[in-house]
């Protein structure tokens, strides 16, 4: 660990100052390199206050700390990275190289961040993006417990956090009042041979901090965030960020007993809505009764009951 990490870590866990001189000690380096070493930290966007009698990390700090996530998810292989193209893709590369259940990746912004169907997701600074390597046991069938799992998790963790209503719109996006704040999206790698799963990619984009102003004019109306401010601590990002990985995994260890079910089901935020959806290349429209025991969306249409078990459902027409 480079002498910046380990003053990263001590920062991390107090809050009182702490002299130049006592760090160095605790270090066993000169007091000139924790001075190099804390100028370093700064210009790399750490919030660190310095006083006669030392440094500490300020409570606004917004630059997110890889220490915190790994003490509170109690996993190391967890890596941050400013920039990347997408999250879902860098922890794909890990998962083929035979990284570990769990892996987690967390980048500050995403250049080519992926959605559902093919679209992209914006992800500017001041979001929660990661993407955590699966090795399940599931059926095809199976695969998209994942995200309904995951789903709940957020859905949770937003709520401890902030203590508002998130709901879930069928079948990967969280809302919050009516704009969507978080969306979900997750990958599989099938052995044709054995008809099994190789890996699976969990990759979660939580809009944090205030996005509005760099949102396209189209998601204006659409995209919303769990904080109206620009910043938000490292601390609550930590908070939020592991809440959703230890929830998920808490899901994940029992998948198939669909203990997160009810949860996401009582949560459905398009319950009594009337939505429009392509069937067989043509447009639809039905009011939404309710999520089935297997995540299918029920639809009534006219006297019809249906169940659609994948796709996508819009609350504008099509
Ligand atoms: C959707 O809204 O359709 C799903 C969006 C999923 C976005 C997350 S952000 C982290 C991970 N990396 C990606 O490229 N996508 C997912």
């Amino acid at each position: 660990m480079s002498l910046s990490e380990k003053l990263l870590e001590y920062f991390s866990e107090s809050t009182e100052f702490v002299s130049g001189e006592e760090l160095a000690k605790m270090n066993n380096v000169s007091r000139n390199a924790v001075w190099k070493a804390v100028k370093q930290l700064k210009s790399s966007g750490y919030d660190i206050i310095s006083e006669k009698s030392g440094y500490r990390l300020s409570e606004s700090n917004s630059r997110p700390l890889l220490c915190e996530l790994r003490r509170k998810t109690n996993c190391e292989n967890i890596i941050m990275l400013d920039l990347t193209e997408s999250t879902n893709d860098y922890a794909k590369s890990l998962a083929l190289n035979g990284a570990e259940e769990k892996t987690a990746v967390f980048a500050l912004g995403q250049s080519k961040g992926k959605g559902r169907l093919g679209r992209s997701f914006v992800s500017n600074k001041g979001g929660l993006y990661f993407s955590v390597v699966l090795r399940p046991r599931l059926s095809a069938d199976e695969i998209m417990l994942i995200t309904v799992a995951a789903a709940v998790a957020v859905c949770k963790a937003l709520r401890n956090a902030v203590n508002k209503d998130f709901l879930i719109k069928w079948v990967n996006d969280i809302y919050l009042s009516d704009k969507k704040v978080c969306g979900i999206l997750t990958e599989g790698s099938f052995n044709a041979e054995t008809a099994s799963l190789e890996y699976a990619v969990l990759g979660i984009g939580v809009n944090l901090a205030s996005v509005e102003e760099k949102l396209p004019d189209e998601l204006k109306q659409t995209v919303g965030s769990v904080f109206e401010n620009e910043n938000v601590s490292s601390k609550i990002y930590s908070d939020i960020a592991s809440d959703i990985y230890n929830g998920f995994f808490k899901y994940y260890s029992n998948i198939k007993d669909r203990s997160f079910m009810e949860y996401y089901k009582s949560h459905s935020y398009l319950d009594g809505k009337t939505v429009s959806f392509l069937k067989d290349g043509k447009p639809h429209t039905a009011l939404v009764l309710g999520i089935t025991d297997n995540a299918g969306i029920i639809l009534k249409e006219g006297n019809t009951e249906t169940v659609l078990n994948a796709g996508e459902v819009s609350v504008k027409p099509i």
